[in-house]
């Protein structure tokens, strides 16, 4: 090359460097080649949630061009029978609609391994299946091990894939772990569990999913107090009065006893996503939204973080009983099908946390979560003290409340604050009314699945969205005591399915001189 065609190379070099830099970081990015290794592909999960967002992912055109999506069970398959399954579960579950040429290349890439999990051989197979990927299909080396399958299972799954060298990645290869909660059954069981995966996989390439933090509402925490100035001067126990945090569902276990008996609810959703909302509301800025700066921040919260004591005053559990939801008579947990008659696995929890922070000092988080309550809402509502001085006649201001910010997760999206208005007319009178921003009518653009946006995270190598070990193992730290308490002190106190949980939970807040808000 001659010297005077240098420079402009030189330039386009720095060209294409400088368009990479500017690459606009609202265009989704596209994973690079690799292969998705499913193990328990015939579960619920798998086909309600995994392949539909595999084929989304897809139909988006997020995935590269070569991806290989391998299936492992314990049935008598070809590659078409694991196809036909994935095809009928993107049929009845996708969100985007189906495209006949998306399908046929996504197709292309689906292998299926029979075999169980104590099986050498079917793990040898596997091994040479994503070789033979490797070279037909391009993906590179690159691959993600997803254990759908009951934690009980991880170690003999791990084990096989340290043993024919799956998990060890070579040269700028990747090799990632997608685990699913629970992620243990209390503090000392998940650092045992954390230890068997990280004995095979390094922390960094371990992807635990909770998929609350996949869904937008909840990144929209993080975007509601630090994008704005309105917020953060009045987001501390100066004009904070206490937090609700609620996740009520209408469904009951919804066929899933036999996974639900002797969790319940607080290990279920409590310890995870529940929590992961107290940190999100509660954590101090992150210096940067890199990973660990983020992870930091709910570290260090989730660590200042501690049941309000005496338990038997600030906790609550209960199970459902037969009654109405929705127009339609159901029977009590204690008669669905797979439920133990005498269990007292509850169905509904309530908790009270303190957050020992300057920030945070003397404001109560109150958690509660049930299954069969009044309707399916999930929010976090973030209560202000009252005006110090109200110069109106108290007649005036009688249905006047407290100023709230509610975050609405699901369903309707989006946040609502509620303050006093004047009520039309000659009197001074002052009455709560609400101002809302509703996803559904400001954005045009629909929200992904979160395991849509969860799995391409893992895909890309992107761990924000993940909690690590540490912060798994903090929230049993919070957890356990009160799990302790309970299986010290009786059962869970019934509440009528269609209810909002046992009166033993509105005493509970009650003793705080609060109510619950009743969404
Ligand atoms: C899961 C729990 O993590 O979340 C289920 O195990 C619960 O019991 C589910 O029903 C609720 O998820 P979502 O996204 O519908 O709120």
């Amino acid at each position: 090359m001659s010297s005077a065609r240098r420079p402009a190379t030189t330039a386009a070099g720095e060209w294409v460097n400088r368009l990479r830099d500017s690459r606009d970081k609202r265009l989704p990015r596209i994973a690079g080649p690799c292969g998705v290794v499913v193990f328990g592909v015939t579960g619920d999960l798998s086909c309600k949630k995994l392949m539909p967002a595999i084929y989304d992912l897809a139909n988006r055109g997020l995935l590269p061009p070569g991806f290989a999506l391998v299936g492992f069970a314990r049935r008598d398959w070809a590659d078409e029978d694991f196809a036909e399954l994935v095809h009928d579960a993107v049929r009845e579950h996708a969100r985007t609609p189906f495209r006949e040429e998306v399908w046929t290349r996504l197709c292309e890439g689906i292998r299926f391994v029979a075999g169980s999990f104590d099986d050498d051989a079917a793990f040898d197979n596997l091994a040479s299946v994503i070789t033979d990927l490797d070279k037909e299909r391009g993906t590179s080396g690159n691959h993600a091990f997803y254990l759908s399958i009951p934690p009980a299972m991880f170690p003999v799954v791990l084990k096989q894939l340290a043993r024919t060298g799956l998990a060890a990645q070579a040269g700028d290869q990747w090799r990632r772990v997608v685990i699913e909660k629970p992620f243990g059954h209390d503090l000392r069981s998940a650092r045992e569990l954390n230890g068997i995966v990280n004995d095979v996989f390094p922390e960094e390439s371990v992807f635990r999913i909770d998929h609350y933090l996949g869904k937008e509402t909840v990144q929209n925490i993080l975007a509601l107090r630090f994008a704005n100035q309105l917020y953060e001067p009045i987001w501390n126990s100066n004009y904070v009065d206490h937090v609700q945090i609620t996740m009520a569902e209408d469904i009951g276990l919804a066929g899933r006893a036999g996974y639900y008996e002797g969790i319940g609810a607080a290990r279920d959703v409590i310890q995870n996503h529940l929590l992961q909302l107290l940190a999100l509301t509660a954590m101090e800025e992150p210096l940067s939204f890199s990973p660990e700066s983020l992870r930091g921040e709910k570290i260090k919260v989730l660590s200042a973080t501690k049941p309000a004591e005496p338990l038997d005053e600030t906790t609550a559990r209960g199970q459902y009983t037969a009654g109405w939801q929705g127009g339609t008579q159901v029977v009590g947990v204690l008669e669905e099908a797979g439920f133990q008659s005498d269990s007292t696995t509850e169905t509904f929890a309530a908790i009270t946390l303190q957050v020992d922070t300057r920030r945070w000092a003397g404001v109560p988080f109150f958690l509660r979560t049930g299954k069969r309550l009044g309707r399916r809402v999930t929010e976090i509502a973030v209560i202000f003290k009252r005006a110090p001085h109200l110069p109106f006649e108290t007649t005036m201001t009688e249905e006047l409340g407290q100023n709230a910010l509610v975050i609405r997760v699901q369903p309707d999206e989006g946040v609502t604050i509620r303050f006093g208005s004047k009520v039309p007319g000659t009197a001074m009178e002052v009455r709560d009314v609400t101002m809302d921003f509703r996803y559904g009518t400001a954005f045009t653009e629909s929200s992904p699945e979160a395991y849509e946006r969860l799995l391409l995270d893992v895909l890309l190598g992107e761990p924000s969205l993940f909690p690590v070990n540490a912060e798994v193992e903090l929230s049993w730290g919070i957890l356990d005591p009160v799990l302790e308490h309970w299986a010290r002190h009786g059962g869970p106190d019934p509440y009528p399915a269609g209810t909002w949980g046992p009166a033993s939970a509105d005493a509970m807040i009650a003793r705080t001189g609060r109510v619950w808000r009743r969404p």
